[in-house]
């Protein structure tokens, strides 16, 4: 089981004004048994906060996985993706890749999200954009190669190269 983290970059969700959807959706998509939502936070558009946070469930929390929702647009506020790159080591840039042609699949304005995923040690960070609707079509695009990822990431990957998860579906 995979213990994952949600964070929300949102202004107005952290002043209480409006309901997190978007972390809802994640947790809707991200069912057991494969994966546990073990942190939940929505935090303010502002790179230190999400940075902070970020740090906090990668080094203290050692979740497996941090999905972030919003700020990554191209507002004066959405900072999601700096807050992202100053705390990662190693980028990923085939995910966000291939959100953004999953993306683009169902409307132009998928070219306007600027997420980045990338690994802070034993951990993968992945923005997805703000909305529920966004969340969904990104997230379903990646989510079948999610566990051979963090397998990988963690080293727990078969002997002779065989991932366990593809061995469990075998
Ligand atoms: N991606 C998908 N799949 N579906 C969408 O509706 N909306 C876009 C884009 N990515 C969208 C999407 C829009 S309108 C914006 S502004 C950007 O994501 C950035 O969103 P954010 O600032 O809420 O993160």
């Amino acid at each position: 089981m995979w213990r994952v983290g949600i964070v929300t970059a949102s202004d107005k969700g952290a002043r209480g004004e409006r309901e997190d959807r978007s972390g809802e959706e994640i947790r809707r998509l991200l069912r057991e048994p494969d994966f546990e939502v073990s942190a939940w936070e929505v935090v303010p558009d502002e790179q230190g906060r999400i940075k902070e946070v970020l740090i906090r469930m990668a080094d203290t929390e050692r979740l497996d996985l941090v999905l972030t929702t919003g700020g990554t647009g191209l507002a004066p506020r959405d900072v999601t993706p700096e807050a992202t790159r100053d705390v990662i080591g190693r980028e990923v840039p085939g995910i966000p890749e291939a959100m953004r042609l999953a993306s683009l699949r169902k409307t132009p304005f998928g070219m306007l999200s600027r997420g980045v995923a990338g690994l802070r040690g034993k951990t993968l960070i992945i923005n997805l954009p703000g909305s529920p609707k966004a969340v969904r079509e990104c997230l379903e695009a990646v989510l079948p190669v999610l566990p051979h990822a963090l397998e990988t990431m963690t080293g727990e990957f078969g002997d002779h190269g065989e991932s366990l998860s593809f061995k469990r579906k075998s």
